[in-house]
């Protein structure tokens, strides 16, 4: 707008300055809960290759996103000491590399009525370790990242004030002189010494019934033992609603986190010319956050000018009972959700989909794909 001031600007011949756009996008983690977008890489760091891009402070205690990219080797495996929460949900997904995850119910492991049971994540494969499992786990190849989601958020307070790298490594570990056993309670931390990680692997699967990269890894009714999905061969829903299509492939949802979370991964094409939900707002009353993995993802939130433009690493979150829409600029844009409180966007999702049994969408005939105009 020309307002009187900018006219005297103009006749000076000064550009006027424009009003400074709301940008979505941080420099590092805030804290408080407000919507933001870092860049990959970009969060709260605690050294030794951690990175801390959601926290407990940044979601409102919703939930902490962890990323470790570290070097990690076959040969001398070493990970953390086994260990149980017993308030805190900690899902391990390997983004890159490979990473070992062994785990087993701390109840029935004393009662000796179940087997320990550990798999090695290649990138895409998701490990789910519920309250009161015991885990430990180790990086495999020298350029490896574990992205870890730990609900509620605020159990990363524990790294930091240890200045412990939840790889494993810094700090001082249990056995060595000086190690404060009692004093992890506070914390949410059980060391377990007694686990002995098993080493019995064949085809990147030790101890437990069901597939792994041989079938269909079905999710469990409850979250009493550790829940595995390897990339593509868990669960699938396609949603056409809207104009697009999005495939859901949910690695818990609120059945298996007592309604305290959902994360998975959501496959979804560009809008079709003239979609019906190209402008459609989604408002969830839990926190939403993405990372994206593959293609471009454009996403607006309400009270910013401009939407945010996501590649590979980037990183969103939406506060609870925030508008937003989200939208592919590329074929095949695919990127890890969590949500709240297990009724978030992949719930209404997947309830308005049905079961699919493809990692890819149908395709479409050349007539209905917006075509380059020229
Ligand atoms: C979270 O906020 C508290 C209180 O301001 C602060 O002491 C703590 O360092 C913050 N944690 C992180 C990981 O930024
Ligand atoms: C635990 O159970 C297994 C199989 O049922 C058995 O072979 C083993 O001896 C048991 N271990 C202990 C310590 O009771
Ligand atoms: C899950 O919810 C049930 C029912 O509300 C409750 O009894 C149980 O303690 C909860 N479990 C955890 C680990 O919070
Ligand atoms: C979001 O809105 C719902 C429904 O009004 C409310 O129950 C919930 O507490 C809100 N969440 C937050 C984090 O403000």
């Amino acid at each position: 707008m020309l307002t009187p001031s900018s006219l005297t600007l103009l006749l000076l011949g000064i550009t006027p300055i424009p009003t400074l756009a709301r940008s979505l996008w941080l420099q590092t983690t805030p804290q408080s809960p407000v919507p933001y977008a870092l860049k990959k890489g970009a969060g709260i760091a605690l050294g030794g290759g951690n990175t801390f891009p959601v926290t407990g402070n940044s979601s409102g205690n919703a939930f902490c996103i962890l990323h470790t990219n570290a070097a990690g080797s076959y040969a001398s495996a070493s990970g953390v000491f086994p260990h149980v929460h017993k308030k805190t949900y900690e899902n391990f997904y390997a983004v890159k590399g490979r990473v070992q995850l062994w785990g087993q119910n701390l109840d029935t492991y004393l009662a000796n009525t179940s087997v320990q049971e550990t798999r090695i994540l290649s990138q895409g494969d998701i490990g789910a370790i519920p309250w009161n499992t015991i885990h430990t786990f180790t990086l495999l190849e020298p350029d490896t990242q574990l992205t870890g989601v730990l609900v509620p958020g605020g159990f990363e307070e524990f790294f930091f004030n240890m200045n412990l790298s939840p790889s494993g490594g810094g700090g001082t570990l249990p056995g060595a002189g000086g190690f404060d056993n009692e004093g992890l309670a506070k914390w949410d931390v059980y060391p377990q010494l007694d686990f002995v990680p098993r080493r019995d692997v064949v085809n990147g699967k030790g101890g437990g019934t069901g597939n792994w990269y041989t079938g269909p890894n079905p999710l469990p009714g409850d979250a009493k033992a550790p829940i595995w999905v390897a990339k593509n061969y868990g669960p699938k829903y396609l949603s056409e609603t809207g104009g697009r299509y999005q495939i859901v492939a949910p690695f818990v949802t609120g059945t298996h986190t007592n309604g305290t979370f959902s994360q998975g991964t959501l496959t979804i094409s560009p809008f079709f010319s003239g979609a019906s939900g190209a402008n459609e707002k989604i408002k969830s009353t839990v926190a939403t956050a993405f990372m994206v993995e593959e293609g471009q993802l454009e996403v607006a939130v309400e009270g910013y000018d401009e939407p945010a433009v996501l590649i590979d690493g980037d990183v969103i979150f939406v506060p609870a009972n925030t508008s937003f829409s989200y939208a592919a600029t590329a074929e095949f844009t695919k990127f890890m959700y969590v949500t709240g409180g297990g009724q978030g966007l992949d719930k209404q999702l997947m309830d308005q989909g049905r079961s699919w049994n493809s990692a890819f969408y149908p395709a479409r005939g050349p007539t209905s794909r917006p075509m380059m105009r020229i």
